[in-house]
């Protein structure tokens, strides 16, 4: 039994709460600049800083959201008015969470291949954002389809490194959400990705099993089966949820605390709509809350507001909101399409 144990358990918990998922707002500065640059928003510090505020002080937030997921930048950030981040995350009543890998960097021998680097000196950045008031972190790796790929040593070498660091999270306080993304892009079929994720998740488990990890205290973070965003045969909402439902079901134990997917550049539409269906179709199957941990899924309407209206913060708030409340619905397997043509739904 570890130092942290009950602690990391109810966090977890509390990070899948019925009706409440995460918010992933951790783009590195890379990402979200990238993401700026596509509106015309500068990327600067100060962008960056306005707009994770923007996110943050959302009214109502917390009522769909147990955390967000922040940035090492972001963490250390305050509101223009000079109040730490943190300090609003925990007068919402939510749970800070960190981004603690170091990004996806080529795999030395395989073209067209990642692993996840950060493993070096982890331990120590943990203590420090444990003592800051993080509880749960995410490690994302990046599983791509492709012609010969994945190899076995990509998926191994992710995997591995996934566990080492779950283990060192849960020594360390931190719920570690286990981010395994097999990407959305590509012409791969509905069938290729189905296969590539069941490889991916056996080899995940049989690492984090190894390495000794507490599944009653991790949230998996998967992306959905579905057929790649260039596949001529593009499925319904019913086969990606039941392809999905049935993969998992094959290879996560039943005692991991929480399902959280990722939206992996879906719409927001589908990616509510997928998350429904689950819960509707499958809901009463699954040993563990399936949610949500949508980056762009929730933020993508009002970064666009945003950039459009700049002075327009609250509008820009209300579509967090609405995207949020939306997939708390699916969450709870009550999403409906009448849901995305209310305008205001506070
Ligand atoms: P998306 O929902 O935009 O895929 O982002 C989730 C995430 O955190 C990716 O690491």
């Amino acid at each position: 039994m570890g130092l942290h144990d009950r602690e990391l358990r109810a966090t977890a918990q509390a990070m899948v709460a019925r009706g409440k998922g995460i918010l992933a707002m951790d783009e590195s500065n890379g990402t979200c600049n990238r993401r700026f640059q596509a509106l015309g928003i500068p990327s600067t510090l100060a962008a960056r800083q306005a707009y994770r505020e923007l996110i943050l002080t959302t009214p109502g937030l917390s009522t769909y959201v147990s955390g967000p997921i922040l940035y090492d930048e972001t963490i250390r950030q305050t509101t223009q008015a000079g109040l730490p981040f943190l300090q609003v995350i925990a007068d919402a009543g939510m749970i800070p969470g960190i981004k603690i890998d170091a990004g996806a960097k080529d795999l030395a021998g395989h073209p067209g291949e990642k692993v996840t680097e950060g493993l070096d000196g982890l331990r120590d950045r943990i203590a420090e954002y444990y003592q800051m008031g993080a509880r749960f972190a995410k490690w994302r790796a990046v599983i791509t389809i492709g012609n010969g790929i994945p190899s076995a040593a990509c998926i191994e070498a992710n995997a591995h490194a996934l566990a080492r660091y779950a283990a060192l999270c849960q020594e360390g306080g931190l719920v570690p959400i286990v981010e395994p993304e097999v990407l959305i892009e590509g012409d791969h079929t509905l069938a290729q990705c189905w296969q590539v994720t069941d490889a991916t998740l056996h080899e995940v488990f049989y690492q984090l099993h190894r390495q000794r990890v507490a599944y009653d205290q991790m949230i998996l973070k998967p992306s959905m089966v579905i057929p790649g965003k260039d596949c001529p045969q593009q499925v319904s909402v019913e086969a990606v949820a039941e392809a999905t439902i049935r993969c998992l079901l094959k290879n996560v134990p039943a005692t991991v605390a929480g399902i959280a997917f990722l939206s992996g550049g879906q719409s927001v539409e589908r990616s509510a709509a997928h998350l429904n269906a689950m819960n509707i179709l499958f809901g009463d199957q699954c040993p563990w809350p399936v949610t949500f941990s949508y980056a762009r899924a929730i933020q993508q309407p009002a970064l666009e507001h945003w950039a459009a209206n700049p002075t327009d913060v609250a509008a820009a708030q209300q579509q967090i909101l609405k995207r949020a409340r939306c997939n708390s619905a699916a969450s709870l397997g009550e999403y409906s399409h009448e849901m995305e043509r209310e305008v205001a739904l506070v």
